[in-house]
């Protein structure tokens, strides 16, 4: 049986007795998020292996049918209150055509078509700590971060390198890459990659990170670094980093994808220059649902008194006409004045099915704070690094590690643990055949999300007994 493997050695030791699913339910029972659950659907392990989508009955799924989904680092699952925004949308346009975009109704759960980006920013900002007018909701992750070096990275002859991390994820590498040689510049001048000194423990310190910054001081115009590291989940020293940065005069942007959700961002207080997260991962609006932007308010200014003259007005910025000022949108007058703040850095009209499906996420995040998420995060991600440290006497000390920091503050929900070389596809394999989703990094890591908001202290505890199996088991095989 495979829960014996772990019971048997926690019950012979009375004090392991944290060690038990019972300890796990009691931890449970005291979660004061816990009914925020039952808000989402969590496949369940039966519907994981099904070969059609045809009539899931949700409702129907008895808690310990659900998967043990620990993947919110990757792609959240699916409130249940998605139907209903997405529903109230679907008769809005059905009901009202183009009229949508103006007539409120009494039950509206989202304002007419034409105002759904301000319900999207008020929404937004609480979660990454910021002002509503710092906030819009748009675009995609990349492109977002495309649209904010246009407008913050303007190379000179004296500052003209952009710093990130040399094991950034793919996308941000292009982005600077491609910007830097967009400016006519070569990456092997203008880019600086911070490399981990480790290759098998990619953690990157503060200490490090201002090192290269006081290298590179003054010829640096941007540092773009990822708020939490998606590889070792490590989450940086954002606010001593962003302002030790621009005390050096270096413009500083943070990719929040992994942190937006997860922890609770200050983007305001620690004066961040600008940011942009996508919305799938913690934030649970879909896949490839629309990502959003913050620009710190001392950035989003509009002067219009110097609209007209030679001095400049705003920050220039690539520019659409959902950006500009809301009160001339129609006037169709070709004199480009951007609405305040990082409204203004929008293009198009964005869309209301997408922004229906965050919307109904953001309000279930609206329902609680991000402070009490992170003390459950904090808690459960702790509780997850105590069973992975007793793993059964029958498993090898040097099975697995943990390479995510183990000092709390320096991580979000996400443990990524490193298997011993030849594990990962027969663990993985065992994994999905218990109906335990997480993902992996090739070779030889996989990571592991207890998302707050929805998952259960039972779900680790149950995950940690299909994985030491899964190791025994691939470590067994692999003989
Ligand atoms: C840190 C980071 N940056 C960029 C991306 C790319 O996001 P998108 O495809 O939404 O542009 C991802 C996607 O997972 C990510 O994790």
């Amino acid at each position: 049986m495979l829960s014996d493997l772990h019971t048997k050695r926690a019950d012979s030791a009375s004090p392991l007795s944290d060690l038990t699913r019972d300890y796990a339910q009691s931890l449970d029972a005291q979660d004061p998020l816990r009914h925020f659950r039952q808000e989402f659907l969590i496949p369940s392990k039966k519907d994981l292996k099904r070969k059609t989508l045809a009539a899931p009955d949700e409702n129907d799924e008895e808690d310990d049918q659900r998967s043990i989904y620990l993947c919110g680092n990757s792609l959240g699952v699916q409130p249940r209150n998605v139907r209903k925004y997405i529903d109230h949308y679907l008769r809005a346009w059905a009901l009202k055509g183009v009229t949508g975009h103006f007539v409120p109704h009494d039950d509206q759960l989202l304002p007419p078509f034409v105002s759904v980006d301000e319900a999207g920013s008020k929404l937004m900002a609480p979660i990454v700590g910021a002002k509503p007018e710092e906030v819009a909701v748009m675009g995609t992750l990349t492109a977002n971060l495309h649209l904010l070096m246009a407008s913050f990275y303007k190379p000179t002859q004296e500052r003209y390198k952009i710093i990130i991390e040399g094991k950034a994820f793919p996308s941000d590498h292009y982005a600077v890459e491609s910007q830097i040689v967009h400016h006519g510049l070569r990456p092997e001048d203008a880019m600086v990659l911070i490399e981990p000194r480790e290759s098998q423990l990619p953690i990157l310190t503060t200490e490090q990170i201002l090192r290269v910054i006081d290298e590179h001081a003054s010829s640096t115009a941007v540092i773009l670094l990822s708020a939490i590291q998606f590889y070792t989940g490590q989450y940086f020293e954002i606010e001593k980093i962003t302002s030790y940065a621009q005390s050096k005069g270096i413009l500083v942007g943070w990719d929040c994808a992994h942190a937006a959700g997860n922890v609770d961002l200050q983007l305001h207080d620690w004066n961040v220059d600008f940011a942009a997260w996508c919305t799938y991962k913690y934030l649970n609006s879909g896949p490839g649902c629309m990502a959003a932007l913050f620009v710190h308010e001392k950035h989003g200014k509009v002067e219009k008194d110097k609209i007209g003259t030679a001095e400049q007005a705003f920050r220039p910025r690539l520019s659409g006409w959902w950006g500009g000022d809301k009160q001339r949108r129609f006037l169709m007058e070709n004199k480009f004045v951007p609405q305040t703040g990082a409204a203004g850095y929008q293009l198009s009209n964005p869309s209301v099915l997408d922004t229906s499906a965050l919307a109904a996420s953001l309000e279930l995040f609206n329902r609680t704070s991000m402070a009490q998420l992170r003390e459950k995060s904090l808690k459960i991600t702790a509780y997850l690094e105590r069973l992975l440290k007793y793993p059964p006497e029958s498993l090898p000390k040097r099975t697995f590690s943990i390479i995510t920091p183990s000092n709390p503050a320096e991580r979000g929900a996400q443990l990524s643990l490193r298997l011993a070389p030849g594990l990962l596809d027969s663990v993985l394999e065992v994994l999905e055949e218990h109906g335990v989703v997480i993902d992996e990094r090739k070779p030889d890591v996989i990571r592991v999300a207890p998302a707050p908001m929805y998952n259960s202290y039972v779900d680790v505890w149950e995950f940690c007994q299909v994985f030491f199996k899964a190791c025994r088991l691939a470590l067994d095989t692999r003989k």
